[in-house]
């Protein structure tokens, strides 16, 4: 089944989020997966408690928020180190599989979005350092609703920006927690599991789980 709006989730299912640490492996030492981990683990942790309290706070700033609490829990990084990993991670590799998925499905006609929890600059930034500029047509951000994932206010810019209903939408996310949140809200899902995670949220379950972005 092909659908007109394929919306995709950016950090985590097109960007490697732990590439950052891994371009910089050398400076960060023995602790680096731990911190990579944390440092991630603490992002999405502030995405959804400010969500709640309704503290907005950009996801550039709570990225360095995560990053110094990760940092302190792993014994320190250097100020150098500290920039130099900010620095990478405006400039996150995208998955190997990402391009040729999203060249297919605009030569099938369909239309590719970000719908992200990241701020535009950073989205545009992104997307350009990647090489996808020519194989997405828009970014949608959360940032203009003033919370994150999993709120309903976020995953309704799809239809506010194409005039779609939910069930015309097709979202691809590697976080099981935002298929969760894409199909409690209507949407198609495919959760994008390559890391061959176990389940999560029973009641949520997404149309597809696959392996890779070749299967879309
Ligand atoms: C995003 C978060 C989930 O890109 O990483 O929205």
């Amino acid at each position: 089944m092909t659908f007109p709006l394929y919306v995709f989730d950016a950090y985590g299912t097109l960007f490697d989020v732990h590439s950052a640490v891994a371009r910089h492996r050398d400076l960060v030492g023995p602790q680096a997966e731990r911190l990579s981990e944390l440092w991630r683990t603490k992002q999405l942790e502030y995405s959804w408690t400010r969500t709640l309290m309704g503290a907005w706070r950009d996801f550039e700033a709570i990225t360095e928020d995560a990053l110094d609490f990760a940092a302190a829990r792993c014994g320190g990084i250097p100020t150098e180190t500290r920039a130099a990993l900010l620095n990478a991670y405006e400039t996150l590799d995208a998955y190997p599989d990402v391009a040729p998925a999203l060249k297919a499905l605009r030569e099938k006609g369909a239309k590719t979005v970000i719908l992200s929890n990241g701020g535009s600059a950073a989205l545009a930034r992104a997307v350009a350092s990647a090489g996808l500029r020519d194989l997405l047509d828009d970014s949608l951000s959360a940032a203009s609703v003033g919370r994150y994932k999993t709120a309903r206010q976020v995953y309704e810019l799809v239809g506010a920006r194409y005039g779609v209903a939910p069930d015309k939408v097709s979202f691809q996310s590697s976080n099981r927690w935002d298929v969760a949140g894409a199909v409690g809200f209507g949407f198609h899902a495919v959760w994008i599991n390559r890391t061959g995670a176990p389940d999560e949220y029973p009641d949520l379950a997404p149309d597809r789980s696959v392996a890779s972005l070749a299967e879309l």
